[in-house]
């Protein structure tokens, strides 16, 4: 192996070195580890079956369809796992009814999932939540088999994935599926666009043809501009978006995302729920969403399914698990969260891409408000604080007038917190009907509520 940079195949040999320097440093480790580290690794080393394809793989399995016609992207069938060298007493155990703290007193065993069934229906964006250690990464690995469940089946598109041999695993997954997590490990001698393009690559995608993909995926997350930064220059959201571009590049049917946004700021996650929602409306791709955030559920799942100890205590809409819990521990969960609170300006606010700064001057924000076709725009000051509206009539006065910048113009407006309820923010929009600005305690400018976001609101009927 080379670690000379040729200008030619610079990533391969970039790969190279960063691959040197790895096994370099493994070799240090192996070499403490008692025996090779050849023969611990061999029994995970994948058996190649040449010219195996997906389409092989998957030719005779048939989409599942329910009794209203749609089609079953995932079955999960009394999926269990147990954590620990002998799982058939604990097993044993849980089917005569003994819950996961017996289980784990009597056989120092750890119930990760227990029985748990379901089904997710192509399209659907299907949210996994509960508290920490009820088994939402359990159940999420054991449908792409990144853990290998210890009884029961699933079922990805009509194929029985838990019958697959490692080589056709693989192949399939790579195929169907792509993973974001919460800390996603970003290569870090390689560019954006190269970065996206590695799942791609392991697939044995030509070069064109791979850059093509990926700069389609940049574009879908935002990040258009940016192929060629390196993740070092990157803040943390937009990291986030480079994986989930690199989950995109390969066109997968089903996205796994296990607490992928939980790390970021509250108004850079907010940006990339809005990111999922329209990514997903717009490819119809069949999402699992695990987290632990309530208000994150509500607002991404078209089911949610509450877990608890390792079972599913309660799957459904949005509003059927606030309105109908279950039983006591999902009464507990949702009320936590006041239900008016659920629906807060917070949630439904965007941030718009044009506001005026109230030192710049009159002449240029005509000419801004003339290019986007505005007859009003808001206005911050360099600290991001809201003071108000200008109106272009105004504006032209001041052009008239002479005046330096746009304090003098600035008509004040009605704003609402983050945490206003949305039947508050609807009873202002009626008498105003602009976008409601989204104001902090503190006076920053946090975003605006449209007519037309509320409007859907109330719509959907969801308000109290
Ligand atoms: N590798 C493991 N070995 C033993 N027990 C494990 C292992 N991974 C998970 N568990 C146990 O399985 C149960 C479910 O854990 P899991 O990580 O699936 O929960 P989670 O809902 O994803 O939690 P979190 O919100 O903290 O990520 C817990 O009791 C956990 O301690
Ligand atoms: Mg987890």
């Amino acid at each position: 192996m080379s670690s000379k940079i040729t200008t030619k195949r610079p990533i391969k040999a970039l790969d190279d070195k960063f691959n040197e320097a790895l096994s370099t440093n493994m070799h240090k480790i192996g070499v403490r580890v008692k025996g090779s580290v050849k023969n611990l690794t061999k029994k995970y080393r994948p058996v190649r079956k040449e010219g195996r394809t997906a389409e092989d793989i998957f030719a005779g399995a048939e989409t599942p369809v329910d009794s209203e016609g749609n089609r079953i992207m995932i079955q999960v069938q009394n999926l269990s796992k147990i954590y620990g060298r002998r799982p058939e007493e604990a097993l044993k155990l849980l089917e005569r009814g003994y819950d996961k703290e017996e289980v784990q007193n009597r056989t120092s065993h750890n119930v990760g999932l227990y029985d748990v069934s379901f089904n997710i229906l192509e399209g659907e964006i299907f949210v996994l939540m509960g508290l920490s250690g009820s088994g939402k990464s359990t159940l999420e690995r054991c449908m792409n088999r990144l853990i290998e469940p210890t009884s029961g089946r699933v079922i990805i598109d009509g194929l029985d994935f838990t019958a697959l041999d490692e080589n056709d695993l693989r192949i399939a997954r790579r195929k169907k599926m792509s993973m974001v997590f919460q800390n996603f490990a970003l290569i870090p001698h390689r560019n954006v666009i190269n970065n996206v393009a590695y799942g791609l690559e392991m697939q044995g995608v030509p070069e064109a043809k791979r850059l093509e993909k990926s700069k389609e995926a940049i574009d879908l997350v935002g990040l258009a501009g940016y192929e060629e930064s390196m993740p070092s220059d990157l803040s943390g959201g937009m990291k986030q978006r480079v994986g989930l571009a690199r989950a995109l590049a390969t066109d997968p049917d089903i996205l796994f995302m296990d607490e992928a946004f939980s790390a970021l700021d509250p108004l850079i996650r907010n940006d990339m729920q809005d990111e999922i929602v329209k990514i997903q409306s717009k490819l119809g791709k069949t999402v699992l969403f695990v987290t632990h955030d309530l208000d994150e559920a509500l607002k991404l799942g078209d089911r949610i399914a509450l877990m608890k100890d390792g079972k599913i205590v309660q799957i459904g809409r949005a509003e059927d698990i606030l309105q109908n819990p279950a039983d006591e521990y999902v009464s507990r969960f949702v009320k936590e969260v006041d239900r008016t609170k659920v629906l807060t300006a917070e949630i439904f606010m965007r941030r718009p891409r044009n506001l005026l700064y109230v030192t710049q001057g009159p002449r240029t924000a005509l000419r801004i408000m003339d290019r986007l076709d505005r007859n009003d725009m808001l206005v911050i000051d360099r600290h991001n604080r809201f003071l108000g509206r200008v109106e272009s009539d105004d504006v032209l006065r001041a052009v008239k007038a002479g005046e330096q910048d746009l304090s003098d113009i600035v008509v004040e407006m009605p704003t609402v917190g983050p945490d206003a309820p949305m039947s508050d923010v609807i009873q202002i929009m009626v008498t105003t009907d602009f976008p409601i600005p989204v104001v902090s305690d503190t006076g920053l400018f946090l975003g605006t509520v449209s007519p037309s976001v509320a409007a859907d609101t109330l719509n959907g009927g969801v308000t109290e």
